[in-house]
């Protein structure tokens, strides 16, 4: 057996041809290309407006430096998450605060929310994990309430449901990524949305270094050539063969999530009676977009299994490592674990099989059969 990623893009030649037309244009950067991207992205998740970046750290980053909350305040957020998610909070000097969350989904845990929330909040930060929408309802009810901002890091979930409205539109902002092993790829890439216009403007600003080109005051009004800069803003730009890429990858989310989907269907056929092997679930009116599959392992040592399918040239992995357990946390902002009971329990168990579009029916089936072969070897008595 060839060796099996854990994830992997897809790109054929619609891509390939998109990316070269981009580099025989005129405009590598700061072109019609990036506009066109945005527009896509905003028309697929009918929401107001769509802001391209870099990355979905650099997504992450403006999103929350355009809330302007005083520094020191709090975000309520997952620790179950990439790093990315809770440094976004660190870059603003905002103090992240964790709550736990739920085994099922693995996403944040809306009466842990409820309980952390203090005068001292400044936004809820959230996590669609695996590409499973959160239970946004009652996030939105409480941050409405307490007239605090509602962050959604979609990083997995482009493409996903809620209630029956796709994610990007839900949030007072939803983060996405675009990196290779995400729904759809620019290589690296990110982007925002919101339907709020001025907060748009405002994240259009702080991509390219604050600066503002129709701002003439400085120099007066007859000073074509002047323009200011109004923010601290950073070059996260995408580029137009980044985003040449992406308006041809938009084109098949859905198709990419139908087969994501049916490989996920398939997996849990095979595993879900297996005996210490618990498969994911999808909980409330949702669609899931399966950017990962996930299981939880009792009765066998995780790490042992995890290296026999290594072994197998299969390249499973593991989401996530809890933030508040990385040195530079423990240092900074030392949390104790033992206070998140759930996300301990799941982290000590979770193991990510690889999932992706061009991932075949036979190697799930031989992934599955290696599992269940390490379950079975390894059991403890
Ligand atoms: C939940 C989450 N947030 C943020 C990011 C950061 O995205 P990027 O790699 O595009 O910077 C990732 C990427 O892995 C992620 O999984």
């Amino acid at each position: 057996m060839q060796p099996i990623p854990y994830g992997h893009q897809s790109i054929d030649e619609d891509d390939i041809n998109a990316v070269e037309n981009a580099l025989q244009s005129d405009w590598l950067t700061t072109g019609p290309k990036v506009e066109e991207f945005e527009h896509s992205i905003r028309d697929y998740c009918l929401c107001g407006h769509a802001v391209a970046v870099n990355s979905g750290t650099s997504a992450l980053d403006i999103a929350i430096q355009s809330l302007d909350l005083r520094p020191g305040s709090e975000v309520i957020t997952t620790p179950f998450t990439f790093a990315a998610t809770s440094n976004a909070l660190l870059y603003s000097d905002l103090t992240p605060v964790y709550a736990d969350i739920t085994r099922g989904t693995r996403n944040i845990d809306p009466d842990d929310v409820r309980r952390k929330i203090s005068d001292k909040t400044g936004a809820v930060l959230f996590v669609d994990f695996a590409g499973h929408p959160c239970d946004i309802s009652p996030l939105r009810e409480m941050c409405t309430k307490k007239d605090i901002f509602l962050i959604e890091d979609a990083s997995h979930a482009l493409g996903a449901e809620y209630s029956g409205k796709k994610i990007g539109t839900l949030a007072d902002m939803t983060i996405f990524s675009f990196h290779p092993v995400k729904l759809i790829t620019t290589g690296e890439g990110g982007m925002v949305t919101t339907n709020d216009s001025r907060r748009a403007e405002r994240l259009r600003l702080l991509r390219t270094h604050g600066i503002d080109k129709n701002d003439h005051h400085l120099s007066g009004s007859g000073a074509s050539w002047a323009y200011d800069m109004v923010a601290l803003g950073r070059n996260y730009r995408i580029t137009d063969i980044q985003a040449a890429l992406g308006i041809s990858q938009a084109k098949k989310i859905d198709l990419f999530i139908r087969r994501r989907t049916e490989l996920a269907r398939l997996y849990s056929d095979l595993l879900q009676d297996f005996p210490g092997i618990e498969v994911p679930v999808t909980q409330g009116d949702v669609t899931h977009a399966w950017h990962l599959y996930t299981v939880l392992l009792s009765g066998v040592r995780r790490d042992v299994v995890f290296s026999y399918l290594k072994s197998h040239d299969i390249s499973v992995n593991l989401h996530y490592i809890p933030t508040y357990h990385f040195s530079y946390y423990r240092k900074n902002h030392p949390t104790d674990p033992s206070l998140f009971p759930v996300t301990e329990d799941v982290f000590s168990r979770i193991l990510t099989l690889p999932l992706f579009p061009g991932l075949r029916e036979q190697e799930v089936m031989a992934i599955a059969d290696i599992l269940k072969k390490a379950m079975r070897q390894f059991a403890l008595p």
